[in-house]
């Protein structure tokens, strides 16, 4: 039975491939995406690395001059989704959207080597200046006034599109006035009421045309842009990912890199706790423009123990949080808190568990030496998967796969989480 899952995982994987590339699933999102191909690598690595190290370097492929690592590489103009590369205007080769995305990669590939060969670690070196630049990339321009805390520009950058944590400053934004009727086209893939709401979708668009209006120019999108909001998810998962390319530059021998990749996790912990709400006794995101918190505990708040962020009391108080969530409902992680009112279990990234958080998670609790949470969350993240396929998100109460079907990454963590027992007839050696 294992074994069929096994090789359900992999061959969904395969069946993305686009040829050095994968591509999340197939109609919904017919491009490469940022973070989606990283957790890729991860679990291709688990039964083919050279494909997985293949999977990293067409990723970096995208990477603008300044740094930026996009959220959406455009090999070909596919009518299936929208906003396509006419939209964004990157005037890149090859074409990609205007902002980044979570910055697992330095960690993906930490993974890689440390559980790897010389192989592995000749590749690392490779792709290390481009990991350096990227990161450089992010603090600059996403916290160019120096406060330690990392804001995305667009809800999209969060990889979290509508989570609840950006409602507050979604309502603030005026509709561009030029944003004619555009056609959407996730919703003829997924049902709508899995999907972001039209008024949503009228400021994602907005947002995207003021930054293509504005030639992409960090500065003046940080400065005069529609959104700006600290998302947590971004700053532990960067602040891991530094601590992780740190290892990776100590590994490498680099130690001029090591001294510049060092103040910037010193700067990041600092920083972090511009995103404690007293009030609810969590990390939440915090909108830069009215610097009101967002006022709900998310699965990107349970990723500081991921980034071994907070005093003791702080990291007690998010264990109080976790206890009480995982009791809320039946599968954890849900992307938002079940006794918030704004919770939709089948909504996107309002409620629903969606298993690459989950692994996040899952790594979180276990080097914070939370246990039983981590067994939980891998326990789940796995059930989900033989209970319902390769979903693209769940419904934390009842198992339901939602939204796209056939899904990558839900593969990908699938294989990671369960790697001790790959059969070793399904690995590919070379
Ligand atoms: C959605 C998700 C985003 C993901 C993308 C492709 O936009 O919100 O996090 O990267 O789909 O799977």
């Amino acid at each position: 039975m294992i074994n069929d899952y096994i090789s359900d995982a992999i061959e969904i994987i395969s069946k993305n491939d686009r040829g050095g590339y994968t591509i999340p699933t197939s109609k919904l999102y017919p491009y490469q995406w940022n973070w989606d191909s990283a957790f890729t690598a991860l679990g291709l690595s688990t039964f083919n690395r050279w494909r997985a190290w293949i999977e990293i370097s067409t990723l970096l492929d995208g990477q603008w001059n300044n740094g930026m690592l996009p959220n959406i590489i455009f090999r070909q103009n596919d009518p299936d989704y929208f906003p396509g590369p006419e939209e964004w205007l990157s005037k890149t080769e090859p074409p990609s959207s205007g902002h980044s995305q979570p910055p697992v990669l330095a960690s993906v590939v930490w993974q890689l080597v440390r559980r790897g060969t010389r192989y592995d670690i000749d590749r690392a070196q490779k792709v290390f200046g481009s990991l350096l630049n990227y990161h450089r990339w992010f603090i600059e321009a996403r916290d160019p006034n120096k406060t330690g805390v990392l804001s995305v520009i667009h809800p999209w950058e969060s990889g979290r599109d509508n989570s609840p944590e950006w409602d507050d400053a979604m309502d603030n934004i005026s509709i561009n006035n030029t944003l004619k009727g555009y056609n959407r086209r996730d919703t003829s893939h997924v049902a709508d009421n899995q999907r972001p709401t039209k008024k949503q979708y009228d400021r994602f668009m907005t947002i995207v045309y003021f930054g293509r209006d504005n030639n992409w120019d960090d500065k003046t999108i940080f400065d005069n842009g529609p959104f700006l909001v600290a998302d947590p998810g971004v700053h532990f998962i960067m602040l891991r990912a530094n601590r992780d390319l740190l290892s990776l530059a100590t590994q490498l021998g680099r130690k001029d890199d090591a001294i510049e990749v060092k103040a910037w996790i010193q700067h990041l912990e600092n920083g972090a706790q511009k995103l404690w709400n007293p009030e609810i006794k969590s990390f939440c995101a915090r909108d830069m423009r009215t610097g009101r918190f967002s006022g709900g505990v998310s699965s990107a708040s349970l990723l500081c123990f991921y980034a071994d962020i907070g005093t003791e009391e702080q990291k007690s108080s998010m264990s109080d949080h976790c206890q009480r969530i995982f009791k809320a409902c039946k599968y954890g992680v849900p992307s938002w808190d079940p006794e918030n009112n704004e919770f939709d279990s089948k909504r996107y990234w309002r409620g629903p568990v969606w298993s690459v958080v989950n692994y996040l998670v899952y790594r979180g609790f276990k080097s914070a030496g939370l246990n039983s949470f981590a067994e939980k969350i891998r326990h789940d993240t796995l059930r989900l998967f033989e209970i319902s396929g390769a979903a693209e998100y769940y419904d934390p109460n009842t198992a339901e796969g939602l939204g796209g079907s056939d899904f990558t990454w839900t593969a990908a963590i699938y294989l990671e989480l369960s790697k001790s027992r790959i059969p070793t007839q399904l690995i590919k050696h070379f």
